[in-house]
């Protein structure tokens, strides 16, 4: 089986995470149960994933001139990620203030620190790599202007642009042909396109009107709903597997890197997303983001016992 190549271009965070009972209300103080510093990051979440999917991964990002970098380019390199690409900056490193509640449900707030400032330049450094990629991954906690950058070096070189615009924000129409496959859930298509969804036949419905509007295919995730993906000729859903959830954070990162790291060319889409989805259910039921994302092996034994 061939190994696919995955830049992806994004965030490199440290997650402060506090478990609680319940998520507080405004103006509510409350005392957390525990307190955990751990790796994360959409873009580094994601590659990880990848990476432990079996893909070739480089990583094009940013980190600050604080304590917090030397840990995060670790675990970069035990996962076997090229991290040439990874700058310097001087400001914090991307922290993300993350809450979980009982249910495994949490919040997060990111202070962006040096992901604000991954510049054009620093991915016009990549470009070659990018060029010679088979698929680019990215997610919305960089600048968008660097984003559109390094999508236009991938769409000039025939390069798949997967990406997940989490944080949401509106993407401009004439940015839907830089798009192969966005993937998103719930609330950012209602963000992004306005789209309600509160089934899986709406997310189909939603799905169809997005591809129809120019953007190649949309894969949506419904958590414990299962995911769909559509593009102008199909259309599929994928059930989620049942887990008890410990922890949701990077479950989202986990489907996608996973999903990244198959070449469709090989593989039937409908065994390719199962394969995601599994991913993501084993992710949920450990504690933090790129510590609870598996490997290969271990997706591939767990679906053997299903
Ligand atoms: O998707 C989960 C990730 O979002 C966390 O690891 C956090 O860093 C934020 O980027």
């Amino acid at each position: 089986m061939k190994v696919l190549k995955v830049t992806v271009v994004g965030s490199i965070n440290m997650d402060v995470v506090n478990r609680v009972r319940e998520h507080p209300l405004p103006g509510e103080t409350i005392i957390g149960e525990q307190t955990i510093y751990s790796p994360g990051g959409k873009g580094a979440n994601q590659a990880i994933a990848a990476a432990r999917s079996g893909a070739e991964v480089c990583m094009v990002g940013a980190v600050g001139n604080d304590a917090f970098a030397g840990p995060l380019l670790e675990v970069l390199d035990g996962n076997e990620i090229d991290r040439s690409f990874v700058q310097h900056k001087e400001t914090n490193t991307g922290l993300a203030f993350i809450t979980v509640n009982q249910k495994g449900e949490n919040t997060i707030v990111l202070s962006q620190g040096a992901n604000g400032l991954l510049s054009k330049e620093d991915v016009f450094l990549a470009q070659n790599t990018i060029a010679a990629s088979d698929v680019l991954l990215l997610q919305n906690e960089i600048p968008w202007a660097t984003t559109v950058y390094a999508m236009k070096i991938a769409k000039a070189h025939g390069v798949k642009v997967i990406l997940n615009p989490a944080p949401a924000r509106k993407i401009e129409q004439a940015e839907y042909p830089l798009i192969d496959l966005l993937v998103m859930n719930e609330l950012e298509t209602k963000e992004i396109f306005g789209e309600e969804i509160v089934s899986v036949k709406d997310a189909l419905a939603a799905g169809k009107r997005i591809v129809q509007n120019g953007i190649q295919s949309v894969l949506i995730t419904l958590g414990e709903s299962g995911s769909v993906h559509v593009d102008l000729e199909n259309e599929l859903c994928t059930p989620a597997f049942g887990v008890k959830a410990v922890d949701t954070t990077a479950a989202g990162d986990t489907f996608i890197g996973a999903f990244a790291s198959v070449d469709l060319k090989k593989s039937r889409i409908e065994e390719v997303l199962r394969f995601a989805s599994a991913a993501s259910a084993i992710t949920v039921t450990r504690q933090g983001a790129q510590s609870s994302i598996p490997g290969k092996e271990e997706i591939e034994h767990w679906l053997e016992e299903k």
